[in-house]
């Protein structure tokens, strides 16, 4: 799975699910995510969801590091560190999570109230 992958996946999905103003944000929050678990994780991607139900739009990216995402603060013109930063000032929430396996999953959620009621 390589960023652009990801980014053409949430676009398809929004579009579908008539949630067209949020492709831009959501198309950059997946790439950062995805850019992270290439980045910072042994395996890189291992999955990828795109979720939307109860006006909650949830993108998750998992990937095998034990490692936790955690937000830096990049001093001046460091061009590090800026991804975390820009999933929370973009989304309304985010988030990771243990799986089981092994795995971890970092996500994150924007509150997307549909016209048409929405769903999947
Ligand atoms: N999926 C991940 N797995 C493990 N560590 C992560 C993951 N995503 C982010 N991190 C950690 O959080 C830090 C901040 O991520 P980010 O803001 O995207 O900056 P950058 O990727 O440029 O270092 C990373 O430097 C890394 O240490
Ligand atoms: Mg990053």
């Amino acid at each position: 799975m390589v960023p652009k992958t990801a980014r053409d996946l949430v676009a398809e999905h929004l579009q579908r699910w008539g949630l067209a103003s949020f492709v831009q944000d959501a198309r950059t929050v997946a790439s950062e995510l995805v850019t992270n678990a290439v980045q910072h994780a042994p395996y890189g991607v291992v999955g990828i969801a795109v979720k939307y139900a109860d006006g909650e739009l949830r993108i998750e990216v998992e990937d095998g590091s034990p490692d936790d995402p955690a937000i830096r603060q990049p001093d001046g013109e460091g061009e590090r560190g800026r991804g975390l930063q820009l999933v929370q000032c973009l989304s309304d929430a985010w988030g990771f999570q243990r799986k089981a396996h092994g795995t971890k999953t970092t996500w994150c959620a924007f509150h997307a109230p549909s016209a048409t009621g929405g769903g999947d």
